[in-house]
Protein backbone atom coordinates (compact mmCIF):
# COMPACT_ATOMS: atom_id res chain seq x y z
CA UNK A 1 0.00 0.00 0.00
CA UNK A 2 1.48 3.30 -0.55
CA UNK A 3 0.03 7.15 -0.12
CA UNK A 4 0.31 7.98 -3.63
CA UNK A 5 -2.55 4.92 -4.53
CA UNK A 6 -4.51 6.00 -1.44
CA UNK A 7 -4.79 9.55 -3.30
CA UNK A 8 -5.15 8.39 -7.01
CA UNK A 9 -8.34 6.27 -5.31
CA UNK A 10 -10.06 8.89 -3.82
CA UNK A 11 -9.33 11.24 -6.67
CA UNK A 12 -10.89 9.18 -8.37
CA UNK A 13 -13.84 8.94 -6.32
CA UNK A 14 -13.46 5.43 -4.65
CA UNK A 15 -13.95 4.54 -1.56
CA UNK A 16 -11.09 3.70 0.66
CA UNK A 17 -10.31 0.74 2.77
CA UNK A 18 -10.51 0.84 6.89
CA UNK A 19 -6.59 0.02 6.08
CA UNK A 20 -5.79 2.67 3.59
CA UNK A 21 -7.45 4.62 6.27
CA UNK A 22 -5.84 3.22 9.09
CA UNK A 23 -2.71 3.68 7.02
CA UNK A 24 -2.64 7.21 6.24
CA UNK A 25 -3.94 8.75 9.57
CA UNK A 26 -1.06 6.69 11.46
CA UNK A 27 1.71 7.60 8.46
CA UNK A 28 1.00 11.00 8.82
CA UNK A 29 0.85 11.59 12.54
CA UNK A 30 4.23 9.44 13.09
CA UNK A 31 5.63 11.91 10.02
CA UNK A 32 6.31 8.91 7.58
CA UNK A 33 3.98 11.02 4.82
CA UNK A 34 4.76 14.75 4.17
CA UNK A 35 2.66 17.27 4.57
CA UNK A 36 2.56 17.64 0.56
CA UNK A 37 0.74 14.16 -0.14
CA UNK A 38 -1.46 14.79 3.18
CA UNK A 39 -2.61 18.12 1.24
CA UNK A 40 -3.61 16.76 -1.59
CA UNK A 41 -5.34 13.52 0.07
CA UNK A 42 -7.01 16.49 2.31
CA UNK A 43 -7.79 17.69 -0.69
CA UNK A 44 -9.37 15.00 -3.00
CA UNK A 45 -11.52 13.95 0.52
CA UNK A 46 -13.02 17.95 0.33
CA UNK A 47 -14.17 17.51 -3.21
CA UNK A 48 -15.25 13.65 -3.19
CA UNK A 49 -16.36 13.19 -0.42
CA UNK A 50 -16.47 9.95 2.31
CA UNK A 51 -19.11 7.62 3.09
CA UNK A 52 -20.55 7.29 6.41
CA UNK A 53 -18.40 4.01 6.80
CA UNK A 54 -15.53 5.75 5.92
CA UNK A 55 -15.67 8.47 8.10
CA UNK A 56 -16.52 6.39 10.73
CA UNK A 57 -13.13 4.75 10.27
CA UNK A 58 -11.09 8.05 10.04
CA UNK A 59 -12.57 9.04 13.11
CA UNK A 60 -11.52 5.98 14.95
CA UNK A 61 -8.25 5.83 13.67
CA UNK A 62 -7.78 9.24 14.60
CA UNK A 63 -8.82 8.93 18.47
CA UNK A 64 -7.17 6.07 18.78
CA UNK A 65 -3.67 8.14 17.54
CA UNK A 66 -3.36 9.30 21.34
CA UNK A 67 -4.24 8.89 24.98
CA UNK A 68 -8.66 7.93 25.66
CA UNK A 69 -9.05 9.34 28.67
CA UNK A 70 -11.04 7.21 31.61
CA UNK A 71 -13.22 8.69 33.90
CA UNK A 72 -15.13 6.08 35.46
CA UNK A 73 -13.19 6.53 38.52
CA UNK A 74 -15.56 9.81 39.58
CA UNK A 75 -18.50 7.25 39.51
CA UNK A 76 -21.19 9.87 38.48
CA UNK A 77 -22.16 10.59 35.21
CA UNK A 78 -19.65 12.75 33.01
CA UNK A 79 -20.77 14.91 30.31
CA UNK A 80 -18.97 16.80 27.91
CA UNK A 81 -20.17 19.65 25.50
CA UNK A 82 -18.76 20.75 22.32
CA UNK A 83 -19.40 24.06 19.49
CA UNK A 84 -17.84 24.22 16.52
CA UNK A 85 -17.30 27.43 17.05
CA UNK A 86 -18.21 31.01 16.57
CA UNK A 87 -18.45 34.71 17.87
CA UNK A 88 -19.18 35.47 21.02
CA UNK A 89 -19.80 31.65 22.02
CA UNK A 90 -18.69 32.01 25.97
CA UNK A 91 -21.20 29.12 26.40
CA UNK A 92 -18.81 26.56 27.89
CA UNK A 93 -17.92 29.20 30.81
CA UNK A 94 -21.51 29.29 31.73
CA UNK A 95 -22.59 25.79 31.41
CA UNK A 96 -19.96 24.10 33.30
CA UNK A 97 -20.68 25.53 36.94
CA UNK A 98 -24.21 25.53 35.89
CA UNK A 99 -24.16 21.59 35.15
CA UNK A 100 -21.76 20.73 38.24
CA UNK A 101 -24.77 22.40 40.38
CA UNK A 102 -26.80 19.71 38.89
CA UNK A 103 -25.08 17.23 39.84
CA UNK A 104 -23.07 15.88 36.88
CA UNK A 105 -18.91 16.12 36.23
CA UNK A 106 -17.78 18.62 33.80
CA UNK A 107 -14.37 17.41 32.39
CA UNK A 108 -13.79 19.78 29.92
CA UNK A 109 -10.62 20.58 27.19
CA UNK A 110 -11.25 23.11 25.30
CA UNK A 111 -9.41 24.93 22.42
CA UNK A 112 -7.79 28.46 21.21
CA UNK A 113 -9.35 30.70 19.08
CA UNK A 114 -8.86 29.81 15.58
CA UNK A 115 -9.42 32.34 12.45
CA UNK A 116 -12.11 34.43 13.25
CA UNK A 117 -13.24 32.64 16.65
CA UNK A 118 -12.83 32.88 19.85
CA UNK A 119 -11.67 30.23 22.16
CA UNK A 120 -12.16 29.36 25.36
CA UNK A 121 -8.56 28.67 26.42
CA UNK A 122 -7.85 32.17 25.39
CA UNK A 123 -10.85 33.50 27.42
CA UNK A 124 -9.79 31.94 31.01
CA UNK A 125 -6.19 32.72 30.66
CA UNK A 126 -7.31 36.57 30.69
CA UNK A 127 -8.35 35.63 34.11
CA UNK A 128 -4.73 36.43 36.35
CA UNK A 129 -2.92 33.10 37.28
CA UNK A 130 -5.53 30.74 35.84
CA UNK A 131 -4.31 27.68 35.03
CA UNK A 132 -5.17 25.90 31.69
CA UNK A 133 -2.63 23.34 31.96
CA UNK A 134 -3.33 21.22 34.63
CA UNK A 135 -1.88 17.63 35.29
CA UNK A 136 -3.91 14.70 34.49
CA UNK A 137 -3.86 14.06 37.71
CA UNK A 138 -5.25 17.61 38.90
CA UNK A 139 -7.72 17.56 35.99
CA UNK A 140 -9.23 14.69 37.40
CA UNK A 141 -9.09 15.70 41.41
CA UNK A 142 -10.21 19.45 40.31
CA UNK A 143 -13.06 17.64 38.94
CA UNK A 144 -14.08 15.61 41.44
CA UNK A 145 -13.38 17.77 44.09
CA UNK A 146 -15.40 20.94 42.48
CA UNK A 147 -17.27 19.05 39.36
CA UNK A 148 -16.08 21.05 36.94
CA UNK A 149 -12.52 21.83 35.18
CA UNK A 150 -11.65 23.29 31.99
CA UNK A 151 -8.49 22.86 30.38
CA UNK A 152 -6.90 22.86 27.11
CA UNK A 153 -6.43 19.91 24.82
CA UNK A 154 -3.72 17.88 26.14
CA UNK A 155 -0.78 17.02 24.18
CA UNK A 156 -1.62 13.27 23.50
CA UNK A 157 -5.01 13.85 23.01
CA UNK A 158 -6.14 13.05 19.24
CA UNK A 159 -2.55 14.14 17.95
CA UNK A 160 -3.62 13.27 14.28
CA UNK A 161 -6.51 15.77 15.03
CA UNK A 162 -3.63 18.39 16.29
CA UNK A 163 -1.47 18.07 13.16
CA UNK A 164 -4.29 17.31 10.81
CA UNK A 165 -6.46 20.59 11.55
CA UNK A 166 -3.22 22.87 11.40
CA UNK A 167 -2.58 21.60 7.84
CA UNK A 168 -6.28 21.88 6.88
CA UNK A 169 -6.01 25.20 8.36
CA UNK A 170 -4.13 26.26 5.62
CA UNK A 171 -4.91 24.27 2.66
CA UNK A 172 -8.20 25.83 2.47
CA UNK A 173 -9.92 22.14 3.78
CA UNK A 174 -11.64 22.86 6.49
CA UNK A 175 -15.33 22.84 5.32
CA UNK A 176 -15.43 19.50 4.27
CA UNK A 177 -18.23 17.71 6.35
CA UNK A 178 -16.78 14.44 6.81
CA UNK A 179 -13.46 15.95 7.93
CA UNK A 180 -15.07 18.33 10.80
CA UNK A 181 -17.08 15.05 11.40
CA UNK A 182 -14.00 13.00 12.35
CA UNK A 183 -12.17 15.77 13.72
CA UNK A 184 -15.06 16.57 16.39
CA UNK A 185 -16.02 13.34 16.71
CA UNK A 186 -12.11 11.51 17.39
CA UNK A 187 -11.36 14.51 20.05
CA UNK A 188 -15.39 14.06 21.91
CA UNK A 189 -15.06 10.04 22.05
CA UNK A 190 -10.97 10.35 23.45
CA UNK A 191 -11.81 12.92 26.06
CA UNK A 192 -14.13 10.52 28.72
CA UNK A 193 -17.40 11.95 28.99
CA UNK A 194 -20.37 9.57 28.41
CA UNK A 195 -22.74 11.88 27.95
CA UNK A 196 -22.33 14.36 24.92
CA UNK A 197 -24.10 17.57 23.18
CA UNK A 198 -23.06 19.08 19.98
CA UNK A 199 -23.86 22.76 19.41
CA UNK A 200 -23.85 22.93 15.72
CA UNK A 201 -23.68 26.50 14.33
CA UNK A 202 -24.42 27.94 11.21
CA UNK A 203 -24.40 31.72 9.74
CA UNK A 204 -22.00 34.39 8.72
CA UNK A 205 -19.89 33.16 12.03
CA UNK A 206 -19.84 29.80 11.70
CA UNK A 207 -17.80 26.83 9.11
CA UNK A 208 -21.35 25.53 8.08
CA UNK A 209 -23.51 28.50 6.33
CA UNK A 210 -26.56 27.09 6.40
CA UNK A 211 -29.17 25.33 8.58
CA UNK A 212 -29.59 22.27 6.19
CA UNK A 213 -25.31 21.61 6.23
CA UNK A 214 -25.42 22.13 9.55
CA UNK A 215 -28.05 19.38 10.36
CA UNK A 216 -26.29 16.81 7.51
CA UNK A 217 -23.17 17.33 9.87
CA UNK A 218 -25.03 16.94 13.29
CA UNK A 219 -26.76 14.01 11.92
CA UNK A 220 -23.58 12.24 11.13
CA UNK A 221 -21.71 13.02 14.47
CA UNK A 222 -24.48 11.68 16.42
CA UNK A 223 -24.45 8.60 14.42
CA UNK A 224 -21.25 7.68 14.79
CA UNK A 225 -21.19 8.22 19.06
CA UNK A 226 -24.12 6.33 19.14
CA UNK A 227 -22.48 3.60 17.36
CA UNK A 228 -19.30 4.05 20.15
CA UNK A 229 -22.02 4.06 22.61
CA UNK A 230 -22.30 7.69 23.94
CA UNK A 231 -25.51 9.48 25.13
CA UNK A 232 -24.85 12.07 22.36
CA UNK A 233 -27.24 14.42 20.41
CA UNK A 234 -26.45 17.42 19.18
CA UNK A 235 -28.46 20.96 18.84
CA UNK A 236 -28.56 23.29 15.48
CA UNK A 237 -28.43 26.59 16.22
CA UNK A 238 -27.89 30.21 14.84
CA UNK A 239 -24.40 32.22 14.41
CA UNK A 240 -26.20 35.04 12.17
CA UNK A 241 -24.61 37.70 14.56
CA UNK A 242 -22.10 37.18 17.79
CA UNK A 243 -23.55 35.15 20.96
CA UNK A 244 -22.66 37.29 23.92
CA UNK A 245 -23.10 41.23 23.24
CA UNK A 246 -19.55 40.88 24.96
CA UNK A 247 -16.72 39.76 22.35
CA UNK A 248 -13.43 39.84 23.28
CA UNK A 249 -11.34 37.92 25.97
CA UNK A 250 -12.02 39.79 29.33
CA UNK A 251 -15.05 40.86 27.98
CA UNK A 252 -16.82 37.66 27.47
CA UNK A 253 -15.45 36.58 31.13
CA UNK A 254 -17.70 39.99 32.11
CA UNK A 255 -21.10 38.61 29.77
CA UNK A 256 -20.91 35.39 31.58
CA UNK A 257 -21.04 37.03 35.54
CA UNK A 258 -23.79 38.52 34.15
CA UNK A 259 -25.53 35.47 32.57
CA UNK A 260 -25.05 33.67 36.31
CA UNK A 261 -26.32 36.55 38.07
CA UNK A 262 -29.57 36.15 36.37
CA UNK A 263 -29.42 38.03 33.14
CA UNK A 264 -31.59 37.34 30.40
CA UNK A 265 -30.14 37.56 26.84
CA UNK A 266 -29.53 35.91 23.83
CA UNK A 267 -26.40 34.10 25.67
CA UNK A 268 -28.99 32.73 28.36
CA UNK A 269 -31.36 31.28 25.98
CA UNK A 270 -28.89 29.43 24.45
CA UNK A 271 -27.18 28.19 28.01
CA UNK A 272 -30.21 27.29 28.94
CA UNK A 273 -31.12 25.20 25.69
CA UNK A 274 -27.99 23.25 25.37
CA UNK A 275 -28.01 22.92 29.46
CA UNK A 276 -31.44 21.25 29.01
CA UNK A 277 -30.88 18.74 26.09
CA UNK A 278 -27.24 18.22 27.87
CA UNK A 279 -29.03 17.24 31.80
CA UNK A 280 -31.93 15.40 29.49
CA UNK A 281 -29.95 12.95 27.93
CA UNK A 282 -27.91 11.60 31.05
CA UNK A 283 -31.12 10.33 31.57
CA UNK A 284 -30.92 11.60 35.50
CA UNK A 285 -33.56 14.40 34.37
CA UNK A 286 -36.93 15.30 32.02
CA UNK A 287 -36.85 18.64 30.50
CA UNK A 288 -38.97 20.06 32.82
CA UNK A 289 -37.01 18.95 35.71
CA UNK A 290 -33.51 19.96 34.03
CA UNK A 291 -35.18 23.48 33.85
CA UNK A 292 -35.77 24.04 37.54
CA UNK A 293 -32.33 22.27 38.49
CA UNK A 294 -30.76 25.00 35.65
CA UNK A 295 -32.91 28.02 36.64
CA UNK A 296 -32.25 27.13 40.39
CA UNK A 297 -28.46 27.08 40.34
CA UNK A 298 -28.65 30.58 38.83
CA UNK A 299 -31.15 32.14 40.79
CA UNK A 300 -29.76 30.68 44.61
CA UNK A 301 -26.00 32.41 43.18
CA UNK A 302 -24.71 28.80 43.10
CA UNK A 303 -23.67 28.76 39.57
CA UNK A 304 -21.57 31.66 40.40
CA UNK A 305 -20.15 30.36 43.50
CA UNK A 306 -18.82 27.61 41.36
CA UNK A 307 -17.53 29.25 38.92
CA UNK A 308 -15.65 31.02 41.36
CA UNK A 309 -14.58 27.94 43.02
CA UNK A 310 -13.24 26.09 39.46
CA UNK A 311 -11.32 29.42 38.88
CA UNK A 312 -9.82 29.13 42.56
CA UNK A 313 -9.03 25.48 41.97
CA UNK A 314 -7.36 25.87 38.62
CA UNK A 315 -5.45 28.92 40.39
CA UNK A 316 -6.94 31.62 38.83
CA UNK A 317 -7.77 34.71 41.09
CA UNK A 318 -11.14 34.30 41.64
CA UNK A 319 -12.17 37.67 42.98
CA UNK A 320 -12.35 38.88 39.15
CA UNK A 321 -15.38 37.13 39.15
CA UNK A 322 -17.08 38.02 42.37
CA UNK A 323 -15.98 41.48 41.15
CA UNK A 324 -15.50 41.60 37.17
CA UNK A 325 -14.98 45.20 37.61
CA UNK A 326 -11.38 44.29 38.63
CA UNK A 327 -10.59 43.74 34.69
CA UNK A 328 -8.67 46.30 32.79
CA UNK A 329 -10.50 47.30 30.03
CA UNK A 330 -8.93 49.32 26.97
CA UNK A 331 -10.31 52.86 25.82
CA UNK A 332 -14.00 53.15 24.95
CA UNK A 333 -15.05 54.66 20.93
CA UNK A 334 -18.41 53.74 19.42
CA UNK A 335 -19.44 52.92 15.92
CA UNK A 336 -22.78 54.42 15.27
CA UNK A 337 -26.10 53.90 12.46
CA UNK A 338 -25.63 55.82 9.78
CA UNK A 339 -29.33 55.20 9.04
CA UNK A 340 -32.37 54.81 10.75
CA UNK A 341 -34.33 51.75 10.74
CA UNK A 342 -34.41 47.76 11.71
CA UNK A 343 -31.04 45.62 12.19
CA UNK A 344 -32.23 43.22 9.72
CA UNK A 345 -28.40 41.21 9.10
CA UNK A 346 -24.87 40.98 10.51
CA UNK A 347 -21.81 39.65 9.11
CA UNK A 348 -20.80 38.09 11.86
CA UNK A 349 -17.51 36.92 10.76
CA UNK A 350 -16.30 40.56 10.45
CA UNK A 351 -16.78 41.13 14.31
CA UNK A 352 -14.72 38.77 15.25
CA UNK A 353 -12.78 40.02 12.45
CA UNK A 354 -12.44 43.38 13.72
CA UNK A 355 -11.57 42.02 17.53
CA UNK A 356 -8.86 40.44 16.24
CA UNK A 357 -7.66 43.39 14.47
CA UNK A 358 -7.95 45.39 17.73
CA UNK A 359 -5.21 42.30 19.24
CA UNK A 360 -7.93 40.33 20.99
CA UNK A 361 -7.24 37.33 18.39
CA UNK A 362 -4.26 35.89 16.77
CA UNK A 363 -3.40 36.85 13.01
CA UNK A 364 -0.68 34.17 13.39
CA UNK A 365 -0.61 30.78 15.75
CA UNK A 366 2.32 32.84 17.78
CA UNK A 367 0.90 36.00 18.43
CA UNK A 368 0.10 37.38 21.48
CA UNK A 369 -3.44 38.37 22.91
CA UNK A 370 -4.49 41.92 24.34
CA UNK A 371 -7.15 40.34 26.66
CA UNK A 372 -8.21 43.60 27.24
CA UNK A 373 -9.71 44.55 24.11
CA UNK A 374 -13.48 44.23 22.41
CA UNK A 375 -16.73 45.00 21.49
CA UNK A 376 -20.42 45.05 23.23
CA UNK A 377 -22.90 45.09 20.53
CA UNK A 378 -25.37 47.39 21.40
CA UNK A 379 -27.76 45.87 19.05
CA UNK A 380 -28.93 42.49 17.91
CA UNK A 381 -31.02 41.55 14.60
CA UNK A 382 -34.28 43.30 14.77
CA UNK A 383 -33.29 46.06 17.32
CA UNK A 384 -34.84 49.85 16.02
CA UNK A 385 -32.33 51.95 15.87
CA UNK A 386 -32.14 55.95 14.44
CA UNK A 387 -29.39 57.44 12.44
CA UNK A 388 -26.57 58.47 15.21
CA UNK A 389 -27.53 55.80 17.51
CA UNK A 390 -24.54 53.59 19.17
CA UNK A 391 -24.38 50.13 17.71
CA UNK A 392 -21.73 48.86 18.95
CA UNK A 393 -18.94 49.93 21.80
CA UNK A 394 -15.35 49.78 21.13
CA UNK A 395 -12.61 49.00 23.70
CA UNK A 396 -9.16 49.54 22.19
CA UNK A 397 -5.63 50.04 23.38
CA UNK A 398 -4.73 51.87 19.88
CA UNK A 399 -4.14 49.31 17.30
CA UNK A 400 -6.32 48.45 14.48
CA UNK A 401 -9.14 50.74 15.88
CA UNK A 402 -9.95 52.71 12.20
CA UNK A 403 -10.14 48.80 10.70
CA UNK A 404 -11.92 47.34 13.47
CA UNK A 405 -14.74 50.23 13.24
CA UNK A 406 -14.95 50.08 9.63
CA UNK A 407 -15.47 46.46 9.64
CA UNK A 408 -18.40 46.95 12.13
CA UNK A 409 -19.59 49.01 10.32
CA UNK A 410 -20.14 47.28 7.18
CA UNK A 411 -21.13 44.33 8.98
CA UNK A 412 -24.45 45.41 10.40
CA UNK A 413 -26.86 46.16 7.86
CA UNK A 414 -30.14 48.84 8.48
CA UNK A 415 -33.14 48.01 6.42
CA UNK A 416 -36.73 49.80 6.43
CA UNK A 417 -38.38 46.64 7.23
CA UNK A 418 -38.44 44.56 10.49
CA UNK A 419 -36.72 41.38 9.53
CA UNK A 420 -38.07 37.86 10.05
CA UNK A 421 -37.75 37.02 14.17
CA UNK A 422 -34.21 35.08 14.44
CA UNK A 423 -34.67 31.91 16.67
CA UNK A 424 -32.15 30.41 18.59
CA UNK A 425 -32.21 26.98 17.68
CA UNK A 426 -33.22 25.81 14.41
CA UNK A 427 -33.22 21.48 15.10
CA UNK A 428 -32.28 18.99 17.64
CA UNK A 429 -30.82 16.07 16.40
CA UNK A 430 -30.51 12.35 18.35
CA UNK A 431 -30.51 8.78 18.35
CA UNK A 432 -34.54 9.04 18.19
CA UNK A 433 -34.66 11.51 14.77
CA UNK A 434 -34.79 15.00 14.43
CA UNK A 435 -36.69 17.36 16.24
CA UNK A 436 -37.56 20.95 14.68
CA UNK A 437 -37.81 24.15 16.85
N1 LIG B 1 -13.90 22.25 15.19
C1 LIG B 1 -13.05 21.17 15.23
O1 LIG B 1 -12.64 20.74 16.31
N2 LIG B 1 -12.67 20.62 14.08
C2 LIG B 1 -13.10 21.05 12.88
O2 LIG B 1 -12.72 20.48 11.87
C3 LIG B 1 -13.97 22.17 12.83
C4 LIG B 1 -14.36 22.75 14.02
Amino acid sequence: MTIIDIIEKKKNKAELTTDEINFFVNGFTDGSIPDYQMSALLMAILLNGMTDRETFDMTNAMLHSGDVVDMSALGGVVVDKHSTGGIGDSTTLALAPILACCDVFVAKMSGRGLGFTGGTIDKLESIPHFDTALSDKEFFDVVKRVGCAVIGQTANLAPADKKLYALRDVTGTVNSIPLICASIMSKKLASGADTILLDVKYGSGAFMPTPELALELATKMVAIGTLAGKNIGALITDMQQPLSDHVGNSLEIIGIVDVLRGKKNRLYYEIREVALRLLALTGKYTLETAEIAFQDAIDSGSALNKFAEMVKAQHGDESYILHPEKFEIGRRDVVVAEQSGYVSGMVAADIGRAVTHLGGGRMQKTDAIDFSVGVIMKVAIGSKVKAGDPICEVYHNGKGLDEAKRLISNAVTISKNKPAEHKIAYAFVSRDGVEMY
